[in-house]
């Protein structure tokens, strides 16, 4: 088991800044995700840990000894990428046992540790061919059994399923999660951008934010359990990237920050917020955030009309249109009568409303889940 542990990373390429002061541990034998949007350096944070780039400030740890001046074959870490980089010319067998041929290892031992790797990976039947003769998903199975035979201290991958169409990915992405679960002793640090791996395989999910201006470079807007980060975004970016369809985001103001609920005026009506009343004052703009499952259709204090329907056999997203000054709100609900230009009431619960200041940080909610 190994922790990972950066601080104070700063990387450049050409002296544009893509990464700046990130901080992150990630604990041995966890399973850890990073996600953030296109370009915000999540490849290349990776590729530091790897030892393919050097980072231009800071220290890279693994259980507590530095490791930035440690060649990349010297670290005892497995990258797996998303194109699949298999030698064609060879089979499944020796894609796999290449690299411990040659470190020199004995024949035996790579004859067990390809077993084993094929035995998790369900590869035995498929060792004699060579990769032009296989499926997406098991070339990928390949890439992945060459990281599990170098018995890594820690997995790195990057978007190992991008390339896979939807069946195939939420397939090995069961698999990833039970090679982990088999691997007890693995720590997996595991770049994407989708959201239902970053939620369904992590143990801690770190959320990467680039600059506001431009060449900034890029830190860790928030780092929690996937749940944490769902149901209490630390700050407006956190919000709006984690959930589907995104947080709906609207202006308030504070009237009476009281302890136990925060009295607000949202779109016209008084209302309150289950949130952490310290720092706020009377009359300070503030923004809510309401998830669209959160949104009570059928009652409450304000009125909007359907201006679309979104049914989806599970559930439906409905548009409602509070004002013409205002976006539509998008709320989830099983109710497949609703239908456009219906005026509904609608409500926002105390408990399930989020508040971020004028800097976009939240105020904490006051009932945890
Ligand atoms: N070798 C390089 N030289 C110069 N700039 C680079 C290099 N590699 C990456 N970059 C830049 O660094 C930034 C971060 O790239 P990186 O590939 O780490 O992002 P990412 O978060 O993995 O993006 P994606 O989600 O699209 O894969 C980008 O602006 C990219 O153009
Ligand atoms: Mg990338």
């Amino acid at each position: 088991m190994t922790q990972v542990v950066l601080r104070h990373i700063d990387l450049s390429y050409q002296s544009v800044p893509v990464l700046r002061d990130v901080n992150l541990t990630v604990e041995a034998g966890q399973f850890c995700v990073f996600i953030g949007p296109s370009g915000c350096g999540k490849s290349s944070l990776l590729r530091l840990i790897a030892g393919l780039e050097n980072p231009t400030g800071g220290s890279i740890a693994l259980d507590g000894a530095i490791i930035n001046h440690v060649a990349p074959a010297e670290r005892n870490l497995a990258m797996v990428f998303q194109n699949y980089a298999l030698y064609p010319h060879m089979s499944v067998y020796d894609n796999m046992a290449f690299g411990l041929q040659r470190k020199g290892l004995p024949r035996v031992d790579i004859d067990r540790r390809v077993a084993e790797a094929s035995r998790i990976l369900q590869l035995d039947a498929l060792l004699a061919r060579k990769p032009g003769a296989l499926s997406g998903g098991q070339r990928q199975r390949v890439a992945i059994g060459r990281a599990i035979v170098k018995q890594p201290k820690v997995f790195l991958f990057d978007e190992p399923l991008s390339n896979l169409d939807a069946s195939l990915r939420a397939q090995t992405r069961l698999e990833i999660a039970r090679l982990h679960r088999d691997l007890h002793s693995a720590s997996m640090i595991y770049v994407t951008h989708d959201q239902v791996e970053a939620m369904t395989l992590a143990d801690q999910v770190v959320l990467l934010r680039p600059a506001a201006e431009p060449g900034g470079g890029s830190s860790v807007a928030q780092a929690g359990s996937p749940l944490d980060l769902y149901h209490h975004p630390a700050n407006l970016f956190a919000a709006r990237f984690m959930g589907s369809p995104t947080m709906n985001l609207l202006p308030a103001t504070v009237l009476a920050p009281d302890t136990g609920a925060v009295a607000l005026r949202v779109l016209g009506q008084r209302c309150a917020a289950g949130v952490e009343p310290h720092g706020l004052e009377a009359g300070q703009p503030v923004t809510i955030g309401i998830r669209p499952e959160h949104i009570e259709l059928g009652s409450g204090p304000w009125r909007g009309t359907v201006v679309h329907v979104e049914a989806l056999g599970e559930h439906c997203h409905v548009h409602v249109c509070h004002d013409d000054r205002s976006p539509p709100l998008i709320a989830k609900t099983v109710d497949e009568t609703v239908r456009m230009g219906d005026m509904l009431p609608f409500d926002f619960p105390a408990q399930t409303i989020h508040l971020f200041d004028a800097s976009g940080q939240a105020h904490r909610r006051l009932r945890t889940r």
